[in-house]
């Protein structure tokens, strides 16, 4: 805040990012990087081309992006990827978002794979929790469906990050059938035995991705849902992270099992939040391609905050109404998730 702040300024009400469906925005999803050590099947081509340096924003760039939100009345960042932690110096950028006094939270999704590295260092820096890929609890298929992961490391990971206090921490597993679709039940218990809470995932049709065919590996909330049913006691919540979860406690445990089904329960009437990619485009909806460059904002108008928060503003205008996906049709979104990090 200002040092000199008149009368007038206080009554003046606290700036909301409102689009033009009525819809306020206080959630950014900032890609670090679009580079990942996994190479997940359902986000990734095996053969992937990243993004040349000089088309990354650099971590400066970024805090000033997260700065700008921030004070427009964001009040929540995540960091997402490809992986936030494979990003060269990724807690300078962390320890200055962590700082923003205007910020509720600021959370991470990772895959894992660093954590035991950085978990107490994200803790000590203001990161409040975490959301860690898990699609299978066995190593052989763990390794076949990120292509190059290691589960002990990321077991380990997850480890690291309970030890280092974090709140709620969250699974994510999208769910393929024929590849992980019989491991729900096992997924849950992991999850009500380690103290953890999970959402389960339908997949995105998101860049080509050359291992399977989507359509036929649909699996729907409703199958996991009934899948669970003779095992759990599933209680419906109303409970919200900010986040497309439809979550469900799990009778005789702590643990809540959330449902992301971006295909049978569409939930962009209530979206909060827009994402900016590794390249600082602005991108209103994942599923669609409207978007606006701040990386140009950034760099013709060097530390003018002001441009950056009117290129923000003038954004919202074209946040469509929420996206179409069809699994059965090529994607009409060519970015892949390790873009915009879901
Ligand atoms: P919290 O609720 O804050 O814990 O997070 P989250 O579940 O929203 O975030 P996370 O990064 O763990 O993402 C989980 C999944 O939700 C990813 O597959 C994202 O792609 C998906 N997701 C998040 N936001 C949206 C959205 O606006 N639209 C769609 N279709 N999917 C989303
Ligand atoms: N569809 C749905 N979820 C995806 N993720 C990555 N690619 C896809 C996709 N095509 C998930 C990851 C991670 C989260 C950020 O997005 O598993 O948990
Ligand atoms: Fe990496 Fe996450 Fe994509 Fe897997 S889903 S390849 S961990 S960015």
């Amino acid at each position: 805040m200002p040092s000199e702040v008149s009368a007038d300024s206080l009554q003046t009400p606290a700036p909301k990012l409102i689009d033009r469906f009525g819809r306020h925005i206080d959630y950014i999803r900032l890609s670090v990087t679009d580079r990942c050590d996994f190479r997940c099947v359902y986000c990734m081509a095996e053969d992937m081309n990243f993004l040349p340096r000089a088309k990354v924003l650099t971590l400066e760039e970024m805090a000033a992006v997260g700065r700008a939100f921030a004070e427009l009345g964001v009040r929540k960042i995540r960091l997402t990827g490809g992986e936030p932690l494979v990003r060269r110096d990724v807690m300078t950028l962390v320890r200055e978002l962590g700082a923003l006094a205007q910020l509720r939270e600021l959370v991470i999704t990772t895959n894992g794979s660093q954590l035991e590295r950085y978990a107490a260092e994200l803790k000590a820096a203001g990161v409040r929790r975490l959301n860690i890929s898990l699609d299978s609890l066995r190593p052989e298929r763990f390794r076949r469906i990120t292509r190059t992961g290691d589960l002990e490391v990321v077991l380990r990971g997850i480890r690291a990050a309970q030890a280092a206090g974090f709140e709620r921490t969250k699974l994510n597993a999208v769910v393929l059938k024929h590849r992980n679709h019989d491991e729900v039940v096992d997924l849950v218990r992991f999850a009500c035995d380690e103290g953890l809470d999970l959402s389960f995932i339908e997949e995105m049709p998101l860049g080509v991705i050359g291992d399977h065919d989507r359509a036929e590996a649909y699996y729907s909330s409703d199958d996991i849902r009934r899948d669970l049913a003779g095992h759990f006691d599933l209680i419906p919540t109303t409970e919200q992270t900010g986040g497309p979860s439809k979550y469900y406690r799990v009778g005789g445990s702590a643990s809540r099992i959330g449902f992301i089904s971006p295909h049978s329960h569409n939930f962009c009437g209530d979206c909060n939040r827009v994402r900016v990619s590794a390249e600082g485009q602005l991108l209103l909806c994942l599923g669609q391609e409207h978007s606006v460059d701040l990386r140009h904002v950034l760099r013709a108008h060097p530390g003018d905050p002001e441009r950056l928060k009117q290129a923000i503003v003038e954004a919202m205008h074209i946040k469509p109404k929420g996206h179409d996906f069809n699994l059965k049709a090529q994607p009409v979104i060519l970015r892949h998730m390790n873009m915009t990090g879901g």
